[in-house]
């Protein structure tokens, strides 16, 4: 054991610069990691408790004299969860789901409206649901193979989680069983739930963080999260993890017909269910067991932060199908924000991606639900003046804008950003001055103005720095989302990173193309080399370049969405990916659209679910030669790849599919969806790039024109031949 290292007469932290306290907590912060890491993982303290102390408690205070130390993930507030990479990849069969959100009973209404419209169903036909409470830990998948636990599974980012295997294995039998023995276990299943901790245990683990002069979590689900995801698998058997089963991945046979009956099977089978889950057939019956279960939240001893309903019928939810990352058969009905009160004691502006300005509220320090909330957003300049985009007073009194120094009502949902949700302007001090909101842009200085929009003739909510490419905020923005996880997904290089290699003189990191020149630079500079700067070890430089080597054939659609272009999101480049299937024909595409009498243009306008709002964006981006430029220097270095062929054995994949008439067995939207999981595009008109024209009785213009172009016409009775019958009903 050997003494920690510690200035031999240390200054007083009132007395430090912010360039030492910098360096300092730096130091400070490696020191207490890596003695976290030696006492938790390798069980081997490298100090003893007292002078473990003594480096926890000036970590501290010097976090307290300088807030800003505190933000990046200190060692301070870390405890347990490590990073990712630390764990092997388990790429899940079946993707792990989120779900969509509602947060009003109307909200509810519409969604089962829309699963009663996508089947086919009148209103007044009952489709059942079941409603059961939302658990706020994380979700675990477990695969069983002949009854054996085999894997467990963290959701991660849906397609690939952590193996946690070794840790779920400590875990109670009563939570995680590690035989099924029943006849109706099929020889593979995979039963998924959550994992997370009760209130008792959660503040009996705290309890013990404390003791050992640990720093807490803050609140059930980190703990859990960090329980689980434990290097030291000890570790996750000390803590009384609990787990309940709702849902489940692959299963090739499934024991029941419904939802409920799954989940029942599954409480056969030895897992808790939750005993609050409901079968309900309308509307005022999801809402009633909503009540009923947001009544016994505070008595549950358990998070939950919602009621998810789900659609019964396993065969009507295999109809509903996906939309992105979500169910069409599922929603979660969030309880409402928790709110507080604290002080407006500044007003920063943000200059985003496209280069919005957005209006930030830093205040005094107030816990929302649990968690301390410094900075809120404070939406838009009209906002703060107290109109809504229509021009309407949002506030009662007068003046009835918000300013520096006001009682304000910070609100919090769920993981969303808090928001400033309301004032109180009797509590304004006297001297409180109204917010002059910029209109030159902070970062560069251009002239930041409000577009008017071509449609409705008023003025955007937002405004925007009209300096486009001389803008480095809009630049580094550009550059955070390009390598973001849903976008290019580099590992180690997220936002600090980014905003270190934007700033550094010998590895400038302007645009995206340089992100791959970087390893090739790095290397012929042979005394700045990057691991001699700050911050960087020789192997996390080597993980940098491994990562970035990693993603030069990044997948079509992440490629396009890491472009940023405007109106392009995740939805959006995924059509587009599947249209074009491959970059230069997009790009082609979009460069010859500006053309409105184009054929290109035509295309695009057919595609279904491009509006001309995207249409537009294309075109601009596109037209813009900086960007044709920049896209060069980008494709010199990485290579997108066509979107895996989704169901490249279907005969419809790849083919331009267009649905006219009445359809019988399915609605316009199942079967939009149905043959674009086939891989085919569906397309609104019939063009002579159409392949095939499904029609149903009444067509009309589309059959002609079908005629004209020579394309080949079947009925919806051939379409189930051709794909091989409905998936169900
Ligand atoms: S169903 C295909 N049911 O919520 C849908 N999820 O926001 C699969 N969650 O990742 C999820 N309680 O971690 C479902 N009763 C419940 C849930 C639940 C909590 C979590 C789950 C999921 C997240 C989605």
């Amino acid at each position: 054991m050997s003494e920690p290292e510690t200035p031999s007469e240390p200054i007083p932290v009132a007395e430090l610069t912010a360039r030492e306290a910098r360096a300092e907590h730096k130091h400070l912060a490696a020191q207490v990691e890596a003695a976290d890491i030696a006492y938790h993982q390798n069980d081997a303290p490298v100090m003893d408790d007292a002078a473990y102390d003594a480096l926890r408690r000036r970590l501290v205070a010097i976090e307290e004299a300088h807030p800003q130390l505190k933000a990046k993930a200190s060692a301070s507030a870390r405890v347990g969860a490590k990073p990712s990479a630390r764990f092997a990849k388990i790429r899940h069969r079946v993707p792990m789901l989120s779900l969509d959100n509602a947060f009003t009973d109307e909200a509810v209404a519409e969604f089962v409206q829309r699963v009663h419209r996508f089947l086919g169903r009148k209103d007044d036909e009952p489709i059942a649901f079941t409603a059961e409470p939302k658990i706020d830990g994380l979700s675990l998948s477990l695969r069983y193979e002949q009854g054996a636990l085999v894997h467990a599974a963290t959701r991660g980012d849906g397609e690939e989680g952590e193996d946690v295997t070794v840790n779920a294995r400590t875990i109670a039998d009563s939570e995680i069983p590690k035989t099924l023995a029943w006849d109706d276990v099929p020889e593979v299943a995979e039963v998924r739930g959550e994992v997370y901790l009760g209130h008792a245990d959660f503040a009996g683990i705290n309890e013990r963080q404390r003791e050992k002069g640990l720093a807490e979590f803050a609140n059930p689900r980190n703990a859990a999260a960090g329980s689980l995801r434990q290097l030291d698998a000890s570790i996750t058997a000390s803590r009384p993890l609990r787990f309940f089963a709702y849902a489940w991945g692959e299963m090739p046979v499934l024991p029941a017909p419904t939802q409920s009956g799954v989940v029942e099977a599954f409480g056969r089978w030895g897992f808790r269910t939750n005993p609050l889950m409901a079968r309900c057939e309308t509307v005022d019956d999801l809402i009633a067991q909503y009540r009923l279960i947001e009544s016994r939240r505070a008595s549950l001893g358990y998070d939950i932060d919602g009621v998810v309903y789900k659609v019964d019928d396993l065969s009507l939810q295999a109809r509903l199908g996906f939309v992105s990352r979500a169910p069409r058969w599922a929603i979660a009905h969030k309880f409402p924000a928790e709110l507080a009160t604290t002080v407006l004691e500044a007003i920063e502006i943000q200059v985003g991606r496209t280069g919005a300005l957005s209006p930030v509220a830093r205040l005094r320090p107030v816990t929302v639900g649990g968690v301390v909330v410094t900075n809120a957003t404070l939406h838009n300049e009209d906002y703060i003046r107290g109109f809504d985009s229509k021009g309407e007073r949002i506030r009662e009194g007068e003046p009835p804008d918000i300013r520096v120094g006001d009682t304000v009502t910070v609100k919090r949902a769920g993981d969303v950003i808090p928001r400033v949700a309301a004032v109180d302007l009797g509590k304004r001090p006297a001297d409180a001055k109204p917010y002059a909101f910029p209109t030159l842009c902070p970062a560069c200085s251009s002239h930041a103005t409000r577009e008017i929009n071509p449609r409705s003739g008023k003025e955007d909510a937002v405004r925007r720095c009209t300096g486009g490419l001389i803008c480095p905020a809009q630049a580094v923005e550009r550059l955070k989302h390009f390598v973001s996880r849903d976008a290019l997904d580099i590992d180690g290089l997220g936002d600090k990173q980014i905003e270190f290699f934007h700033a550094d003189p010998d590895l400038p990191v302007k645009e995206p193309a340089d992100i791959f020149t970087l390893a090739a630079r790095d290397a012929a500079e042979p005394l700045k080399k990057l691991k001699a700067k700050e911050g960087f070890g020789a192997q996390s430089v080597a993980k940098l370049f491994e990562a970035i080597e990693d993603r030069r054939k990044p997948p079509l659609n992440r490629f396009i969405f890491g472009l940023g272009i405007r109106h392009i999101g995740e939805t959006n480049a995924r059509l587009l990916a599947r249209h074009y299937g491959s970059f230069e024909a997009l790009r082609a595409a979009g460069l010859a659209a500006a053309d409105p009498a184009s054929p290109e243009r035509q295309e695009l306008d057919a595609i279904d679910g491009v509006g001309p709002t995207v249409v537009e964006a294309l075109t601009d981006f596109f037209g813009e030669p900086h960007n044709q430029e920049l896209l060069d220097r980008l494709l010199a270095q990485v290579t997108p790849q066509p979107l895996e062929a989704v169901a490249s054995a279907s005969p419809v994949a790849g083919k331009i599919v267009v649905f006219t008439g009445a359809l019988e067995r399915m609605t316009r939207d199942e079967a939009k969806a149905m043959a674009e999981r086939l891989g085919a595009k569906v397309a609104g008109s019939v063009s002579s790039k159409t392949d095939l024209l499904v029609a149903g009785p009444g067509a009309g213009s589309k059959l002609k024109d079908a005629a004209k172009h020579g394309i080949e016409v079947i009925d919806e009775a051939g379409w189930f031949d051709l794909v091989g019958g409905p998936t169900a009903g």
